[in-house]
């Protein structure tokens, strides 16, 4: 009689504690796959970020403007804040280079006296059209698709990024 008290005692602790186990993985492990099956399930939305009127960027000018990316995910926060570096070549001719380095993605630098983007984590170094002139990267930089809106204003594809230069 004793032992079979101590047996189901025993049997209750062994499904109480698997029991536990299984909740505590379920604790650790449903936003662990969520996380990771959330690309598949929604994916992120590409809008056109606005980046300001036409007539405040000068020609041959390159300036960095900021934007916010359009991020899925509620609590990014301060990361969802992006830029590019955009460059007015003429009235309506526009070209936005991606601020991340194309090595590890450090945002990159642009100098106007010497006409290059220099990233400041391992020295590379790009040309003014965002091909390598030098260092660890290992391609141009990217491009956004860029716009100008009926009411003149600049408008950059967050996730338009292309490679469209190649230097021997
Ligand atoms: S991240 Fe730019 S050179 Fe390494």
């Amino acid at each position: 009689m004793e032992d079979e008290s101590v047996l189901s005692r025993r049997r209750f602790l062994s499904r109480v504690s698997l029991a536990l186990s299984g909740l505590a993985g379920a604790v650790v492990g449903i936003p662990i796959l969520a996380y990771l099956l959330s690309p598949l399930l929604e994916p992120t939305p590409n809008e056109w970020r606005d980046v300001g009127l036409v007539e405040n960027f000068r020609i041959g000018e390159t300036v960095e403007v900021a934007y916010d990316d359009p991020s899925p995910l509620p609590w990014a926060g301060q990361t969802a804040r992006t830029a590019v570096w955009l460059r007015r070549s003429g009235e309506a001719d526009f070209t936005a280079f991606s601020i991340n380095c194309t090595h590890l993605g450090c945002p990159v630098n642009w100098r106007q006296d010497a006409s290059l983007f220099l990233c400041p984590c391992h020295g590379g170094v790009y040309y003014a059209d965002g091909s390598v002139a030098g260092g660890p990267p290992p391609r141009a930089l990217n491009q956004l698709t860029v716009r100008i809106t009926s009411d003149q204003r600049v408008q950059v594809l967050p996730r338009s990024l292309t490679q469209t230069i190649s230097r021997a």
